[in-house]
This record gives structure tokens, C-alpha cells and sequence, in this order.
């Protein structure tokens, strides 16, 4: 889970990798690194510490290579150090390499390359790349231009598990070798000049033409050519690809933080996720075919996915099994993967992943294609590695999601698979037509309802001060609103650091009430009208035992007696969560801000988890 970015051509490397790096943060940021090449030598500057301390390290202003490889760091092997940080040499120091992903077999590489004289000054996996690489050269009695290439693939195919590198050498002075497997990676095409990262938003401000790499390829880069080769080192021609987001949407845009901006943009965000689907008579969705007959097929969904994208499922669960009829099982990707879950043909399973590049989803999509069944992958990320592998795709259109904690990629997921449930319900004719009527045009209101929300957060804030000391606090729901707690509890567990559980209300008996005790703070959410008298006395019983209780409910909903109360506009119980989570995102964020946290990167968490 680290980000690495590459820039070859005319201009001055080192700025731009060290803008890139800033715009990869997100994906790890304990340490940095960056290798030019400087007169026929390769110089590597890099410590740990964030992107700004290497930006003002010694000697990163006299760097002039127009070639050169960057690196920012979320540990997995070896703890934060200069000598753990990439781009690692190999001995000679000839060949520079930076590396995002896990080498599973490095022990044996490592205790194959120490038999043969060669010393290792980190505790990463990372470092047998370039000495393994420096082997395989030496190894080769051929010497023509094609001889770093080999060793490359040579050593590609020695590695066990994921990885994504960038190698700079000596050897090759005015080219780059890159390849990936099971980690993403991309490269931007410019006029005489090429930009590589891993993923496309660090280098938007530059290009809109993207090659999208795959598993298993290699591509040697100079000033004006980009050659791509398979594991066999076989030339292709790979197709481009322009992407339309604007360098705008990268940027923070006057708010404080992304996710203050990504909170905000959730109207726009949606109104895109919803684009035209709603607008003819039937349902349609770029990029799904389902027959009726498939769909009758089938019995069972699985919503599989990490995170909050399991919430957003959780919340989705309700709609598919009241319009579809079909039993649906929402799962952690990481638990699925290894229970031998019960999948054949007649299963569907769905994969939600804002990044499309999470370790587990993936190897959990992979593992129901093996056993006959369909996937949907629902993602924000166009071309990215779970697109490739799954039969169906379809966007979420969100735009680019910086913040390590997710908010307009929850609501736009949770809007995405409503009106697939819907889709599907449709062709299944198993509803009434009047309720999906009734629930598109809910939906449709969603950005404005969201606006208003967005209008007063006053109290929200008032009520984050009051409570921002805590060490635990509780989230209480029934059905949909229960769903939306869990993601409530998450993000106040991610940014503020604060100990939080969430409950369905009703289990509060049967344990979790012995925690309640004077000053203890509950999120209680009610939405559903049906619901509502159980929910208040759920929230009296805490309220009794001395609870502070900060409640959202629905405009509908009486709410004597009850003090801190923040109300959302009436909608279907269905997609409430999309309106109740707003609050609850914000709660997060100013308790965070309260306690002067970095919000956008909080400690130990990556934005896209490309390791298992
Ligand atoms: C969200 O706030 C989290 N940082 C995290 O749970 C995230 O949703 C999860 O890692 C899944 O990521 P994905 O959607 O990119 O697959």
C-alpha cells in the first residue's frame, strides 16, 4: 500500500515526482524516498518522515535528472527508517528500484542472494529486487540492449506475491523498466515524455492519456518511446486510454481537508452516480445485460467487499430481498475468500471497491469466477485491476475519492446498488411498479436533501465539542439505520481515534448495556417510522443510565424530551442511510478536527489496501 511514481523526458524530474509523491500520500506516508540519474550516477535521497520532510532534505534542490523513480511508504516489512525507505540499490549500485506490494518468497531470494555474496542493509522485502535484478544481469553473457530488460524478467519471474516497480539503471541510463502484478500501476503519455504512477489522479495535472498496465507485463520506457512486452518479453501494442476527470477534482478547492470537500461534494457526486438511469421508463445501466431468465436463475446474491464498501452493501441488502425476493448475504472479502463460501452458477456475487484495487475483493472475485458464478464489480475507479477481472462493471462516477476516510464513495455505492436491486426487480416484475416508481423519485431528491443537511452543521459541531474528550461511545440503530451506525462508528474510529461499537438497538439487553453508565456518549439514529417507538425506548433505557444521546431521525419523527436532535428530510427507509450517514461523517470530522488530528491521513491506514 505504498504510492510510487516515475517521470522520464526533458524536464527537470525531481518536482514532479515530489508533486506526485504529495498526491500519493494518501496510499502510505511514513517514509519517502526519489532516484535521479546525475551524470552517469545514480543518487538516491530518502528518509522517513512524510513527503514535505523529503522535500526539504539536503541535496533534493540539485537533483537535474530528467529520469527518475519516487516512492512514499506504508510499512508492511520493516519498520519506518531511512534504511527501510525506497528507492533501494543494489549493491554496485547500478539499478534503483521502488516497490509497492508484498514479495512472499523474499526470504528465500534473500538467503539465495547472501549465498552468493550479496548484503542486504534494510529488514524489507523490497530490497532483494534490485540485487536480484543485478544477478540475473551479471549472469547474462549477452551484452546488448536488451540485457537489463532479461534480468528484469528474470526476476519478475522469481517473485512470489504482488508487486508494482519502477527500476532506474546505470546500465540504461535514458530508459525506465516498470512492470507490475497484483498492484496497479499506470503510465501517462506526453509529448516526448512519459509519467508513471500508481494511480492516475497524481498525474492528472499532467496528462489525460493513461496506459492501464496489466498483470504480468513489463514496459521499458524512453524520452519518446514506451514499449510493452508479456512475461516472455513479447512485444504489444497496448491501447490508450483518455480519462476526463479534471485536475480540479484533485485538489482540495479552498476546503481544509479532502474529506471536508469530499463530504460536500456528495450532491454531485450522486446526481453523477444516478446520471441518466432513472430518467426513460425502464431502468438501464451502462455496461449490465441481465436476462429476465438469469435472474429467475438465481438463488442467491453475495455483496462482498472490505470496509465501508461492506456497509454500503449491508444497507443494499434490505432492497435486493424485498423487490428481488432472492436471499442476499453481505460478507467481509476477507472471510469469504477462505470460508468455502456455497457458490455455483445460480449465484450472483457482487464486489464493491471504491479503489478496485483491494487485495481481498479481488481474490474473493476471483475465487466465484472459478466456481461458475457471475460477478459484478461495482467500482469509482475506471480500468482498475477488479474491472479486469470481473464479467460485469459498472462505475459509481464519484469522481476521485482522496481522503483515506471514504464518504461520497459510501453514498454513491449505496445509490449504485439500490437501483441495480431496482434494476433487477424490474425485470423480475416480483414488485409492484408503484413502489419503484415512488422510490426512483426519492432518489432523484437525494442531492437536494443532501444540500439542505449540509446547510446547518452548526449543531453537529456544537455537540462534536462537547464530546470530543471521550475514549468510547456507542452507535444504536434498528434495520437500515443499524447499517448506516456501523459506518458511523468506522469513521469516528478511523479519524477521531475514539473507541466506538455499534449495536442494533435491539441487542442492548442481551450485553452491551452494562457499558452504559453516567456521561457515556450514543449516536442513536431513527428513521424508520415503523420502527420508531422501539427505537425510543431503546434510547430511553441509555438515557436512564445517564447517557449522553445525540439522536438523528427524520423530520416525521416526534422526538420529545429528547435534547441533541439533528433531523434529516423525510425519504424512503430503503436509502435513509444515504441522508443519516451525512451527520455521522461530519460528527467524525469535527471531533477529529477538535483534537487537532490530520484528518485526510490518519495514523496506520492506507486509502487503498492492495495487500492482504
Ligand atoms: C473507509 O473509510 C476505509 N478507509 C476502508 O474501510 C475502505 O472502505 C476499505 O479499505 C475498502 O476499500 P475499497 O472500497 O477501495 O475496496
Amino acid at each position: 500500500m505504498c504510492g510510487i511514481v516515475g517521470y522520464i523526458g526533458y524536464k527537470k524530474a525531481t518536482p514532479i515526482l515530489i508533486n506526485g509523491l504529495l498526491r500519493l500520500e494518501y496510499r502510505g506516508y511514513d517514509s519517502a524516498g526519489i532516484a535521479t540519474i546525475e551524470n552517469n550516477e545514480i543518487v538516491v535521497i530518502k528518509n522517513k518522515g512524510r513527503v514535505n520532510t523529503l522535500a526539504n532534505l539536503d541535496g533534493i534542490d540539485k537533483l537535474e535528472g530528467t529520469v527518475g523513480i519516487a516512492h512514499t511508504r506504508w510499512a508492511t516489512h520493516g519498520k519506518p527508517s531511512k534504511e527501510n525507505s525506497h528507492p533501494h540499490l543494489d549493491n554496485s549500485k547500478s539499478i534503483a528500484v521502488v516497490h509497492n506490494g508484498i514479495i512472499e518468497n523474499y526470504h528465500e531470494l534473500k538467503k539465495f542472494l547472501t549465498e552468493k555474496g550479496y548484503k542486504f542493509l534494510s529488514t524489507t522485502d523490497s530490497e532483494v529486487i534490485p540485487n536480484l535484478i543485478h544477478y540475473y544481469f551479471n549472469q547474462d553473457s549477452k551484452n546488448d540492449e536488451n540485457r537489463l530488460l532479461r534480468a528484469v524478467k528474470n526476476t519478475c519471474k522469481d517473485l512470489k506475491g504482488s508487486y508494482a516497480i519502477e527500476i532506474l539503471s546505470i546500465y540504461n541510463k535514458d530508459k525506465m523498466i516498470v512492470a507490475r502484478k497484483d498492484s496497479p500501476l499506470v503510465i501517462g503519455r506526453g509529448l516526448k515524455e512519459s509519467y508513471i504512477a500508481s494511480d492516475i489522479p497524481a498525474i492528472l495535472s499532467y496528462t489525460k492519456d493513461f496506459y492501464l498496465l496489466d498483470d504480468n507485463e513489463i514496459v521499458e520506457l524512453s524520452k519518446d518511446k514506451i514499449k510493452f512486452y508479456n512475461n516472455e518479453l513479447e512485444e504489444f501494442e497496448k491501447p490508450i486510454k483518455s480519462i476526463e476527470w479534471g485536475a480540479i477534482s484533485v485538489e482540495k478547492d479552498g476546503y481544509e481537508d479532502f474529506m471536508l470537500k469530499e463530504i460536500n461534494e456528495q450532491p454531485r457526486a450522486i446526481r453523477e452516480t444516478v446520471g441518466a438511469k432513472l430518467d426513460n421508463g425502464k431502468i438501464e445501466i451502462e455496461g449490465l445485460e441481465f436476462s429476465k431468465e438469469y435472474l429467475e436463475s438465481l438463488n442467491k446474491i453475495y455483496i462482498v467487499a472490505c470496509g465501508t464498501a461492506m456497509h454500503a452493501g449491508l444497507v443494499a441488502k434490505s432492497t435486493f430481498e424485498k423487490f428481488c425476493k432472492i436471499p442476499v448475504e453481505v460478507d467481509i472479502a476477507s472471510e469469504f475468500r477462505y470460508r468455502d463460501p456455497l457458490i455455483d452458477e445460480k449465484t450472483l456475487c457482487i464486489y464493491i471497491s471504491q479503489s478496485g484495487e483491494t487485495a481481498d475483493t479481488i481474490a474473493a472475485l476471483k475465487l466465484a469466477k472459478s466456481k461458475g458464478a457471475k460477478t459484478l464489480a461495482i467500482t469509482n475507479v475506471i480500468g482498475s485491476s477488479i474491472t479486469r477481472e470481473a464479467d460485469y462493471s459498472i462505475y459509481t462516477h464519484a469522481g476521485p475519492e482522496i481522503a483515506v476516510a471514504s464518504t461520497k464513495a459510501y453514498t454513491s455505492q449505496v445509490v449504485l446498488l439500490i437501483i441495480v436491486g431496482m434494476y433487477f426487480a424490474e425485470k423480475l416484475e416480483r414488485i409492484d411498479v408503484s413502489i419503484l416508481k415512488n422510490l426512483k423519485s426519492d432518489i432523484l431528491k437525494l442531492p437536494s436533501q443532501i444540500e439542505e443537511i449540509l446547510k446547518s452543521t452548526n449543531q453537529i459541531q456544537e455537540f462534536a465539542r462537547k464530546v470530543y474528550k471521550e475514549k468510547d461511545m456507542f452507535f444504536l440503530g434498528r434495520g437500515t439505520d443499524y447499517a448506516v451506525s456501523l459506518e458511523g462508528s468506522l469513521k469516528l474510529k478511523e479519524i477521531s481515534y475514539i473507541h466506538s461499537e455499534s449495536y442494533a438497538a435491539g441487542e442492548l439487553k442481551h450485553g452491551p448495556i452494562a457499558l452504559i453508565e453516567n456521561g457515556v456518549t450514543v449516536v442513536a439514529t431513527m428513521t424508520n417510522p415503523d420502527l420508531v417507538e422501539k427505537s425510543i425506548s431503546n434510547i430511553q433505557e441509555v438515557v436512564t443510565r445517564g447517557a449522553k444521546v445525540f439522536v438523528i431521525t427524520s423530520e416525521d419523527i416526534k422526538n420529545d424530551g429528547l435534547s441533541w436532535v439533528i433531523k434529516i428530510p423525510k425519504t424512503n427507509t430503503l436509502i435513509s442511510p444515504i441522508l443519516s450517514v451525512i451527520p455521522m461523517q461530519l460528527f467524525a470530522y469535527y471531533i477529529s478536527k477538535e483534537k487537532g488530528l490530520d484528518v485526510d491521513k490518519p495514523r496506520n491506514l492506507a486509502k487503498s489496501v492492495t495487500v492482504e
